[in-house]
């Protein structure tokens, strides 16, 4: 079966730093893909590559057949790739609930807007029942009406969350999505995820939540130095070798029979 998404040999780098370095990785539709990798791996540059933040040096992105590493951002979530942001940042003078309606794609042009016609008037209805619901599912109903800037951190990926769920990807890309969210909301992030996938939605997670990423991810996909390294189930990152390497180095027990790889890859991650 093809692919929903496609990365071919893509590279990037900042002057002389080679952050991507030949990185492949298929994404099949309905999957759920972990994204792993110590601190400044590359992760969230892929991330960027792929959502259109930043132009690859080379390589391709083919998203259901098409060619997307030449189209904008804007172009890219319209054609069903949506991302949220590993450090949201939120407009000082808007509401929770605007910040998720100014998400929505759907609209009906400046004129009738201004105008306030009755499509206007639709079209906003259905974007603020469809942003109220979504800020029920993440638990924001209680700061709705709150300036976004006043969010918590916890808080303002949530609503991270939110804004690219208004954009009804197929394809929802999330960076970091429980980093300074209390356990017991990182759980039920993963059970909302579970249910868009279930619904069809295919995921990509940046994720350094070792029990996270277990419980939500069919398979992960590690990053060392913009290098793949490893592309294993969630279940097989404690005993593979290049993911030790790659988060422990020279910190590798010599004994690797007691090796708690898991636990120290989790120490080392967080
Ligand atoms: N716009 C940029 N300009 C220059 N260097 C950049 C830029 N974006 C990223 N980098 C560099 O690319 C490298 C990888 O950064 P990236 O943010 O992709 O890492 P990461 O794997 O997401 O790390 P973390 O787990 O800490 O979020 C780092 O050395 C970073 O400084
Ligand atoms: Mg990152």
């Amino acid at each position: 079966m093809t692919p929903l998404l496609q990365v071919k040999s893509i590279a990037k780098a900042f002057g002389g730093n080679h952050v991507l370095q030949n990185v492949n990785i298929d994404v099949h539709a309905g999957e759920i893909v972990g994204l792993l990798g110590p601190n400044g791996s590359g992760k969230s540059t892929l991330l960027n590559t792929i959502t259109g933040f930043e132009a690859p040096d080379s390589g391709q992105i083919i998203y259901e057949r098409q060619r997307i590493e030449s189209l904008t951002a804007h172009n890219i979530v319209k054609t069903g790739i949506a991302r949220t942001f590993q450090l949201p940042s939120m407009p000082q003078k808007m509401t929770t609930i605007e910040v998720a309606m100014a998400a929505a794609t759907g609209h009906h042009g400046f004129w009738a807007t201004l105008l306030n016609t009755p499509a206007a008037r639709s079209a906003e209805q259905q974007a603020r029942e469809k942003a109220d619901a979504l800020l029920n599912e993440l638990q924001l109903t209680p700061v709705r009406n709150l300036s976004s800037a006043a969010l918590s951190g916890g808080q303002k990926k949530l609503l991270g969350i939110v804004c690219a769920l208004m954009a009804d990807p197929k394809i929802l890309m999330l960076d970091e999505p429980t980093a300074g969210v209390h356990p017991n909301l990182k759980r039920d992030i993963v059970s909302a995820l579970q249910r868009l996938n279930t619904r069809g939605m295919t995921l990509v997670v940046v994720e350094h939540d070792m029990h996270f990423i277990r419980e939500l991810c069919h398979r992960c996909v590690v990053l060392d130095r913009g290098h793949i390294v490893a592309n294993c189930r969630p279940e097989e990152l404690a005993t593979n070798e290049q993911v030790l390497d790659a988060y422990l180095g020279n910190a590798r027990p010599v004994n690797r029979t007691n090796t708690t790889g898991m636990q120290k890859i989790q120490v080392l991650a967080s």
